[in-house]
């Protein structure tokens, strides 16, 4: 290896998110453990989505997790808990236990799909003698390398400096090297772990202030592309929906889509070209996840102004999925938390991908329900992003969502005017056409804005409206 030049030394600090994983030329053998608690601490625990979860699903969506960082699954198993214990959370019996299998399968990491306490993590480390990570510290880690543009990379290591920060906690270790007065950084008393958190403090103030920079930045094209006023349709959804799958078949390119959960972190935006010609900004952004540690939401908040301000939000969710429930209630959580109503019937529309995976009847059963509108008067439409059914209605439902709030036009055509016709099928929505008129064909139609002045060239003459009252009769849908 030849030594790191300073430039090069730079690039890490900005590239690397802070990593808790050693990632060694040799991957890491790791064992992954879904804590399943029998009696749950606190109402509020039961109440939580995970108690009314599939474990089986819990176990895949952790190993999945695993994955997603390439690590070599040993293996993976739900453990069982009837009293969450503060020293180990697991009991003493099943520490031995999985200690047992560490040391069996030569493992160096473990993953807990729980939150830890850090005592408890460094408890099952010096037990198991392996490095223990909870399921915070496994997104994190997700994040740290699926972020691709440098805002994602600040975002990432900011949030978990904050990880870092909430676990500083009086422990005995940082007792034990209490410093008194001779400390150099801090003034007289000053503990290690207040020295540990002031460090950190300006290390994330810092980071804070190169984050505020790269969005000032980030502001400033986005407002450039807003003189250019297409408006945006984002897609959300869980993690594993088929948000990107549904991007590329919309836009027809290649976005990095991959069974690998979290492969999409930084948005993606292009452009597309709706059936009756309008244009909108589509928007991939990062899939959530149950449990989404608060602080990750908020460090990705700015990500997500895309969301926050789109005129469109899809729902993807993968309907052939046994926690689709669950998850989309994780979805509709983490819209809470950015300040959105998930059933906002004007802007969200759920779309239940991967129907091809679904079995016939339930197919049926779930084509009848989308059939109608969900219970607060969503827009539901069943999709598969692989095979492409279903994906024309959508487009037409997202157009016409957009194209609402145009007025709507009503005039009489010679029905032999063919090219006429074509025009308006082309450029704009008909939402009524009577051909049974003996003075012609009569439509209503609405066409979107950039079309406002050929249409009005085309066709003002013939809008059944007296010219000088058509602007009051001008219907509003
Ligand atoms: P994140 O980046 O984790 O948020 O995932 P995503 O929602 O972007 O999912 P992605 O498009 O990467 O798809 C996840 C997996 O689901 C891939 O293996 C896709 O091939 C698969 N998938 C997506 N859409 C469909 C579908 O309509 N039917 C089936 N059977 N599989 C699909």
């Amino acid at each position: 290896m030849t030594q790191e030049t300073d430039s090069e030394a730079d690039e890490h600090e900005v590239r690397g998110p802070r990593r808790s994983i050693d990632r060694q030329a040799v991957r890491s053998r790791a064992l992954v453990l879904v804590p399943d608690l029998r009696v749950r601490p606190s109402k509020e625990a039961a109440e939580a989505a995970q108690a009314v979860r599939d474990l089986d699903a819990r176990v895949d969506e952790a190993y999945g997790l695993a994955l997603a960082i390439d690590l070599d699954v040993v293996d993976r198993f739900a453990v069982s808990i009837s009293q969450a214990k503060p020293a180990t959370l697991f009991g003493s019996g099943k520490v031995e236990d999985i200690a047992a299998k560490v040391k069996e399968g030569d493992v160096d990491l473990v993953i807990v799909d729980h939150a830890l306490t850090p005592i408890q993590q460094r408890n099952l480390e010096k037990a198991w003698n392996a490095k223990v990570i909870d399921r915070t510290g496994l997104i994190l880690e997700i994040f740290g390398e699926r972020a691709r543009t440098r805002e994602g990379r600040l975002q990432v290591e900011l949030a978990h400096l904050q990880y870092q920060k909430s676990r500083l906690v009086r422990s005995w270790t940082h007792l034990e090297r209490q410093r008194g007065g001779f400390g150099f950084l801090g003034g007289p008393g000053e503990t290690q772990i207040e020295a540990d958190r002031r460090q950190l403090q300006e290390k994330i103030s810092r980071l804070e202030e190169e984050l505020d920079q790269v969005r000032r930045t980030r502001d400033l094209h986005r407002r450039q592309r807003k003189k250019a006023p297409h408006p945006v349709v984002a897609l959300v959804g869980y993690t594993n929906a088929g948000k990107s799958t549904l991007f590329n078949r919309l836009t027809n390119s290649d976005v990095f889509a991959k069974d690998l959960l979290f492969a999409t972190l930084d948005p993606t935006l292009r452009r597309i070209k709706l059936p009756h010609g309008t244009d909108a900004i589509l928007s991939d952004t990062v899939g959530f996840i149950s449990n989404l540690p608060t602080h990750l939401v908020a460090a990705f908040r700015a990500t997500l102004e895309e969301v926050i301000e789109a005129s469109i939000i899809l729902h993807v969710r993968d309907i052939s999925h046994k926690d689709t429930e669950a998850q989309a209630q994780d979805v509709a959580d983490v819209l809470k938390q950015l300040g959105l109503d998930p059933d906002d019937r004007v802007r969200v529309i759920e779309v239940w991908n991967k129907i091809d995976a679904v079995e016939d009847g339930r197919r049926e059963t779930l084509l009848a329900q989308a059939a109608t509108t969900g219970p607060d008067g969503q827009e539901r439409h069943v999709v598969s992003a692989l095979t492409g059914e279903g994906l024309p209605a959508l487009l037409e439902a997202i157009e016409g969502r957009l194209l609402g709030d145009r007025p709507v036009h009503r005039l009489t055509l010679d029905p032999s005017d063919g090219a006429a016709l074509a025009w308006l099928y082309g450029h704009g929505e008909v939402l009524e056409r009577d051909d049974r008129g003996e003075d012609g064909l009569k439509l209503a139609v609405r066409v979107a804005e950039k079309f406002q002045d050929a249409f009005m060239a085309r066709y003002g003459t013939m809008l059944q409206d007296k010219p000088e009252l058509q602007d009051h009769e001008i219907t509003q849908e």
